[in-house]
């Protein structure tokens, strides 16, 4: 991402609202009350581009990035976003096809907006887009659980459910999402929110695109005790995998919703 910000000086009010906005506080006005950055501001800038995304006459574009270039803020209606939240479902049982190309493609640009800590560029997507390299992890994977010498207990597990027809790891989906973290990229404390951050906001989304998906501990332990199961998700060097959701056109739908009853929640003064 270059930073720099560049003013366009007839459109700018001098409100400050950028300066203002700043999470880190590197801006402040020149002499003539034109919005820039502080001495060595760039150092600290996190381009989370909000000097931006704040102005009210669009006269401050951030690095390559036009404000007219992004889109009015808008949020969808409570209901419909409550609606979604709780109509989705963990789904186990999918078609046994490709997940269309356009709702991939959507993911895929959807997928630049959830937050990081620090707005640090330190997650990578691994996304099984084929039915048919799915089906290259799944025989892969039962082919190692089945010839295993001393299989550990998620092997037997696996191993009988499979014997009787049922693949528990990956669910039938043909297609899997792996998200992976780059610690070094990524600020402290934040390492355990960003990814599953990200694949939240992915799991949501799906939904919505009429797809269906199912958060997989199964998936992710076989990943990491299989290590050629690992490296057919084609995690880039320096990323650690950090969690799977499977993903897939579903071949149930739900009648209605279900009506949870659980955490512990406290309204405080
Ligand atoms: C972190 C996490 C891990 C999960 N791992 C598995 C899994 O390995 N296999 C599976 O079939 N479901 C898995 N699930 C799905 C849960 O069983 C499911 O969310 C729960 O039963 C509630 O159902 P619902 O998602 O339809 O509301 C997982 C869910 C979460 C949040």
């Amino acid at each position: 991402m270059i930073k720099s910000i560049t003013i366009d000086k007839e459109k700018c009010i001098h409100c400050g609202i950028c300066i203002k906005d700043c999470i880190v506080g590197v801006l402040e006005f020149d002499a003539n009350k034109n919005p820039q950055y502080c001495p060595k501001g760039e150092d600290n800038c996190v381009a989370c581009q909000h000097c931006m995304a704040i102005c009210p006459t669009g006269a401050l574009s951030f690095g390559d990035k036009n404000p007219d270039d992004s889109i009015d803020v808008g949020y969808s209606d409570d209901e419909e976003l409550l609606q979604l939240i709780k109509s989705r479902r963990s789904i186990r049982h999918y078609k046994n096809e490709d997940v269309p190309k356009d709702k991939l493609e959507k993911i895929v640009k959807m997928l630049v907006y959830p937050p990081t800590g620090g707005n640090r560029d330190n997650l990578h997507y691994s996304i099984v887009k084929t039915k048919e390299k799915m089906d290259e992890i799944r025989k892969l994977t039962y082919d190692k659980i089945l010839s295993a010498q001393n299989p550990n207990p998620h092997f037997e597990t696996a191993k009988q459910a499979y014997l009787n027809g049922n693949d528990i790891i990956y669910r039938g989906a043909t297609s899997m999402v792996a998200v992976a973290i780059d610690k070094s990229k990524t600020i402290a404390g934040c390492e355990t929110a960003d990814p599953i951050i990200g694949l939240s906001y992915l799991d949501l989304y799906a939904q919505s695109l009429g797809l269906g998906t199912v958060w997989c501990d199964f998936a992710l332990t076989i990943a990491r005790q299989i290590p050629e199961v690992y490296s057919m998700l084609e995690i880039p060097e320096n990323y650690t995998l950090d969690y799977i959701l499977m993903l897939g056109v579903p071949n149930i739908k739900y009648k209605r919703t279900t009506q949870p009853e659980r955490f512990s929640i406290k309204l405080l003064k």
